[in-house]
């Protein structure tokens, strides 16, 4: 008798799903399967290893093909491994403090960058911040803000959902979602949050 091999199932994060400070990934210690490095298709800050997983990959791709600024964009981090958020974590407490930390950097395990589904950009420039990079509101990073609807992504951490979130403003945090939820949630003005609860509360409206 032939006996099933059974090979370790790895994840492969649902585009909607729901990571922040109250909802930590189940297996934050596995490696997500399919991740791209988009060194690959852009340039990547010096001194990081930057991947997303493939669809987020493709769709960043195809987002940079079209605004054809090949190189202005730098790619800051992306997938991070729990013991890398970690790592960031504590450096940053000890370099920025408690009060900073929790504004910008997610408790490890409940952080987006862990699923692969989320990236940080900046413009490109000598001196990158790896934690808060330079994506300001005009130029080619307010065009690229204003097609990331279009190609799957979501500004994820917008000043006036702070406190929906429980993390600061960050113009630079871009997070895969896909089409169409990317571009409802977008001409909705709502979070990740928002949406998620709004699509519940559908699903079970006596919940
Ligand atoms: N900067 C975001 C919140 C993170 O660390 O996941
Ligand atoms: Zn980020």
């Amino acid at each position: 008798m032939k006996t099933a091999q059974v090979y370790k199932k790895e994840p492969f994060y649902d585009p909607l799903l729901l990571v922040n400070r109250s909802h930590a990934l189940e297996n934050p210690s596995e490696t997500p399967a399919g991740l791209v490095d988009v060194s690959t298709f852009m340039p990547v800050m010096p001194g990081q290893k930057v991947y997303l997983l493939f669809p987020a990959a493709s769709a960043l791709k195809a987002l940079l093909d079209h605004l054809d600024a090949k190189g202005v964009i730098t790619a800051v981090s992306g997938w991070r491994s729990f013991s890398e958020q970690v790592n960031i974590y504590k450096d940053s407490l000890i370099e920025n403090g408690e009060e900073f930390t929790k504004k910008y950097v997610a408790w490890p395990g409940c952080s987006e960058h862990e699923t692969g589904l989320a990236i940080d950009l900046g413009l490109t420039m000598e001196n990158m911040d790896f934690i808060r990079p330079w994506f300001p509101y005009d130029g080619i990073c307010e065009t690229f803000r204003n097609l990331a609807p279009s190609y799957g992504f979501i500004l994820r951490y917008a000043k006036e959902k702070e406190n929906v979130t429980g993390i600061s403003h960050e113009p630079w945090h871009f997070r895969y979602v896909g089409t169409p939820h990317s571009e409802i949630i977008t001409q909705k003005g709502l979070c990740l949050e928002e949406y998620i609860e709004n699509i519940n509360k559908k699903n079970n409206p006596q919940g």
